[in-house]
């Protein structure tokens, strides 16, 4: 019997070293337009964070992907959907810098 009731229980144990954000030398510690081609209203987010925020936005607007890209060129700007998202995006972070003193609220 282990805690996850189902599984065997385990012969070895893996001992990970811990590393923040910043340590790890991958593509997730660069910037969002550092990794992606088109990225305007998210600059200097962690490029790690961009398909975080996608996701949400699928989720929270109960569409796919495909509301707004164009196949798999994620980069490409012909969708209004995209377009209109974007110009959100700019006006929250305006509202933010201006009146939160750059915090999101
Ligand atoms: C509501 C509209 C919307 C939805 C839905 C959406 N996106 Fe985006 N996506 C955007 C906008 C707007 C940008 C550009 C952000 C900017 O200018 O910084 C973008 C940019 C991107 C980029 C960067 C492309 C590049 O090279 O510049 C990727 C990758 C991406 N989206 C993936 C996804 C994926 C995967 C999904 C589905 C899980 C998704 N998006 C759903 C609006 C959307």
């Amino acid at each position: 019997m282990t805690q996850f009731d189902q599984e065997p229980a385990r012969t070895s144990i893996r001992i990970m070293e811990r590393r923040t954000r910043s340590q790890w030398p991958s593509e997730n510690a660069k910037a969002a337009e550092e990794v992606y081609k088109n990225i305007q209203a998210f600059k200097g987010l962690p490029a790690s964070s961009i398909t975080e925020v996608m996701t949400q936005f699928t989720q929270d607007l109960g569409v796919t992907c495909a509301y707004c890209h164009v196949g798999s060129e994620m980069d490409k700007d012909d969708k209004v959907t995209k377009q209109t998202a974007r110009r959100m995006i700019e006006m929250t972070n305006g509202i933010n810098s201006r009146e939160f003193g750059g915090r999101p609220e």
